[in-house]
C-alpha cells in the first residue's frame, strides 16, 4: 500500500467525530479553527491521509481525502442538491460511463453535475443547462474545487426550448417540468440512449411518463429510494429515530428508434 502524501495545494477532510467534518485546502502558514481547537495547515503538510493532527485544545482530527461525497456534501449550495442516495441509482439507470456524453437540467448548484462527470471521465463531457444565469457561477466554483471542470459545459440556457447537442447517451432531468423535455430529449438520444427524471412530486411523475409513452420510449420505470439509516451498537443495534422521508422519485426510460409497422405486424408483435 502506498500511502499518499499531502501537499500544499490539496484538499483535506478532516474527521472530528461522527457527522462533524471539515474540508479545507491546504496553505502554508493558514490554520483552521474550530469549536474543538485550531490546527495549523503546517502541520498537515507533509503527513500522509489516514494520520491523525491534534488541535489546540487536545483534540484529535483524523485527516481523509475527499471522496465525490464529500464534494457534493460540502458544495456552495444555493438550491435544494441531489443527495447521493438518488444520485447513485439515478447514474445507474443512466448507464453512463467513461466516456459518455450526457446532457443534464438544471444545474442547480451543480451536485449532480459533479458526480455525472466523475463518472464520464476522463473523455466524456457533461452538457449542463441552466435558465438562472447567477447559479452557473457557483456551479462552476463546486466543480473547479472538485477537479471536475474540464468534463463540463455549463450552457445558460431553458432547455424546454431545445437541447443544441445530438448522439448523446443519456439526458437526466432535475427541474420542474421534465415532460416538456422529452420531446427534446427523443432527438438530442442516440437510440438506445436512457432519460433519467428526477421529480419530488406525484403529478411531475406522471406527466413525464406519459411524455415518454406518447414518444414510444420502452422500459419506462419510476423509483423512489428511502434510505434508512441504523444505530449500531451490541445489545442496541436498531434503526435510527430520524429519517429523511422523502427527496423525490427517479424516472427512467430508453430510447427506441420510431418504427412503422403495418396493422398485420404489429399485432404478431404483441
Ligand atoms: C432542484 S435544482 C437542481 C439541483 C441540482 N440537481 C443539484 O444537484 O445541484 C433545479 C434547477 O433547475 C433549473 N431549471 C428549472 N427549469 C429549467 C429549465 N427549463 N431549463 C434549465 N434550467 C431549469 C432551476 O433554475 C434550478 O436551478
Amino acid at each position: 500500500m502506498t500511502e499518499e502524501t499531502i501537499s500544499e495545494g490539496d484538499d483535506v477532510l478532516l474527521y472530528v467525530k461522527e457527522h462533524k467534518t471539515y474540508m479545507i485546502r491546504v496553505e502554508a502558514g493558514n490554520s483552521f479553527h474550530t469549536h474543538k481547537g485550531y490546527v495549523t495547515h503546517d502541520d498537515i503538510i507533509g503527513k500522509p491521509y489516514g494520520s491523525t493532527v491534534i488541535s489546540s485544545l487536545g483534540f484529535e482530527f483524523r485527516i481523509l481525502k475527499p471522496m465525490l461525497r464529500d464534494y457534493i456534501m460540502k458544495s456552495a449550495r444555493q438550491t435544494q442538491i441531489t443527495y447521493p442516495k438518488d444520485i447513485a441509482l439515478i447514474t445507474m439507470a443512466s448507464g453512463i460511463g467513461p466516456g459518455s456524453r450526457v446532457i443534464e437540467a438544471g444545474t442547480g448548484t451543480g451536485a449532480l453535475t459533479m458526480a455525472l462527470a466523475f463518472y464520464v471521465r476522463p473523455k466524456g463531457k457533461v452538457f449542463s443547462y441552466e435558465m438562472r444565469a447567477p447559479f452557473l457561477d457557483v456551479a462552476e466554483k463546486n466543480l473547479r474545487r472538485a477537479k471536475l471542470w474540464k468534463n463540463v459545459k455549463l450552457k445558460n440556457k431553458d432547455i424546454t426550448e431545445g437541447i443544441d447537442e445530438s448522439q448523446v447517451d443519456a439526458v437526466i432531468l432535475d427541474l420542474a417540468t421534465p415532460w416538456l423535455v422529452v420531446p427534446h430529449a427523443h432527438k438530442a438520444l442516440k437510440p438506445s440512449g436512457t432519460i433519467v427524471s428526477f421529480s419530488p412530486t406525484v403529478d411531475q411523475i406522471v406527466n413525464t411518463a406519459e411524455a415518454l409513452n406518447d414518444y414510444g420510449y420502452v422500459d419506462i420505470e419510476t423509483i423512489e429510494c428511502l434510505m434508512r439509516g441504523m444505530q449500531v451498537e451490541r445489545g442496541r443495534t436498531r434503526p435510527q429515530t430520524l429519517m429523511t422521508a422523502h427527496t423525490g422519485y427517479i424516472t427512467s426510460a430508453r430510447k427506441i428508434m420510431s418504427v412503422k409497422l403495418e396493422d398485420s405486424q404489429v399485432r404478431r408483435t404483441q
